[in-house]
């Protein structure tokens, strides 16, 4: 399994709305980067994280090619405007979004989860990321430093 860094791992519990006296988890907004077509691992977090309920995928740079990387995305449904082409361009257009993404996975190859996830904690995501989380010990703790941070971002 990947790495949950959440922005807000002082709470304890995660955020419930009560309807007819019943507590009912929120469906989150989700995000994916890498796990495109063709990758091993994709396919397993797009079904699992389908397969409750729970998660809905509303964004996505899922391959290193931006064209493929938007028309692959188009094709699993997202809204073309979602259907990024970079995780820099997801990371820009997620942050401007009343409606943003909860949280985003990061299923890229191992070199690139350092620099992805941060960027997305430091804007105030929620980042699953793949293991290995990344590939020094002083990288997994400078993300961890930034996941602990209550208000490290300005939305
Ligand atoms: N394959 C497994 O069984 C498995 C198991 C556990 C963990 N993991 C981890 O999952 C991650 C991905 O593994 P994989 O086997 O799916 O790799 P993969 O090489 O099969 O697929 C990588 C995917 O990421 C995309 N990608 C690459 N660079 C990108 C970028 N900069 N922006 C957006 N997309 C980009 C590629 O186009 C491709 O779709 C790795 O960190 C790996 O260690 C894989």
């Amino acid at each position: 399994m990947g790495c949950c860094l959440h922005r807000f791992a002082h709470r304890k519990r995660a955020p419930l709305s009560l309807k007819r006296g019943v507590y009912i988890l929120k469906r989150l907004s989700w995000g994916l980067i890498g796990g495109g077509q063709g990758s091993q691992i994709g396919f397993a977090h797009r079904s699992g994280a389908e397969i409750d309920g729970r998660f809905k995928l509303m964004a996505g740079a899922m391959d290193v090619d931006p064209n493929v990387a938007k028309s692959y995305g188009a094709s699993l449904g997202l809204d073309p405007s979602r259907a990024y082409g970079t995780w820099q361009e997801m990371l820009q257009g997620e942050k401007s979004r009343d409606d943003r993404i909860d949280l985003v996975t990061v299923a890229t190859p191992n070199a690139t989860h350092f620099e992805i996830s941060k960027a997305f904690l430091e804007a105030g995501f929620h980042v699953l990321c793949e293991k290995p989380m990344t590939m020094t010990v002083p990288e997994a703790q400078a993300l961890v430093q930034i996941a602990k941070r209550p208000t490290a971002f300005a939305r």
